[in-house]
């Protein structure tokens, strides 16, 4: 079946997310327009997808890189009632949901790495990019969630920079995936994590997170521009900040980088 909106819309008219699904051939970024569209008062539940993006955005001012017909580009309307500081959870979450849809057609080999990339085998095939509209005054307006799969994305496709870096869902389970399915679950899983979330709280995700986390009890350093803070992972908090024990064992929160694993 053809990744469009007709068939999206009929098998997520019922749902809490992807009620209202917005699909573009191309866009520059998902998670501006799902701004946008926030901002003039897109509900909850509201999704942008694209089959292709010109200047899809990854953390830390990087590109992601968004070709056509092959991959999952998609961005979604989130207003919780939480404090703009728990807002990390929202990121932490996406990356649980994500690892439980592709645990089904890679069990054992899913992981989590802090802050948000999901990877199989070690390399990454998916990144989230959560952006927040918020005031002292008011708290959270809306969250968007952008997420990018790569789901068909041929090896000799990535850039030459990722090659060694990244894979696709093809790649490791092995035959091509379909993006319709994939979206239908993907919006599925968020929808009954972020449920579960609003009525119980963070801990059932914390400890979800940390299953899939490959890190905890290992040494890792995280690099942030010219900021380099090393030591073994205790877990996270629920500010989503990145526990660690240096080499004097202080206890450190670690706010934002990019985190890797210091081979020994
Ligand atoms: C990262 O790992 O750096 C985050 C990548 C997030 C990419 C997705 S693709 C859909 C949405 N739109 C964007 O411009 N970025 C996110």
């Amino acid at each position: 079946m053809e990744f469009n909106e007709r068939n999206l819309a009929d098998r997520l008219s019922e749902k809490r997310i992807g009620n209202n699904i917005q699909f573009f051939k191309e866009v520059e970024s998902t998670n501006d327009v799902a701004s946008r569209l926030a901002k003039s008062g897109a509900p909850e539940g509201t999704v942008v997808i694209a089959d292709c993006q010109t200047k899809g955005k990854g953390r830390l001012k990087r590109q992601w890189q968004s070709p056509p017909g092959c991959n999952i580009y998609t961005s979604i309307v989130l207003r919780p009632a939480i404090d703009p500081m728990f807002a990390p959870q929202i990121t932490l979450m996406t990356g649980v949901a994500v690892a439980d849809l592709l645990s089904v057609y890679c069990p054992e080999n899913v992981t989590l790495k802090w802050p948000n990339d999901v990877q199989i085998r070690g390399r990454k095939v998916c990144g989230i990019l959560t952006e927040m509209s918020a005031s002292a005054a008011k708290g959270v307006d809306f969250i968007i969630v952008g997420i990018g799969i790569n789901v068909n994305i041929e090896r000799v496709d990535f850039d030459e920079s990722f090659r060694d870096i990244a894979t696709s869902l093809k790649e490791e389970a092995g035959s091509e995936i379909s993006r319709l399915d994939l979206t239908v679950k993907l919006f599925d899983n968020l929808e009954n994590v972020y449920t579960r979330m609003l009525a119980e709280g963070f801990g059932f995700l914390k400890d979800m997170w940390l299953r899939y986390s490959d890190m905890v009890g290992k040494r890792i350093q995280v690099v942030f521009n010219d900021d380099v803070q090393a030591g073994e992972v205790l877990g996270i908090d629920d500010f989503g900040a990145l526990i660690i024990a240096d080499e004097n064992d202080v206890i450190r929160r670690v706010m934002a980088g990019d985190a890797s694993i210091v081979k020994e």
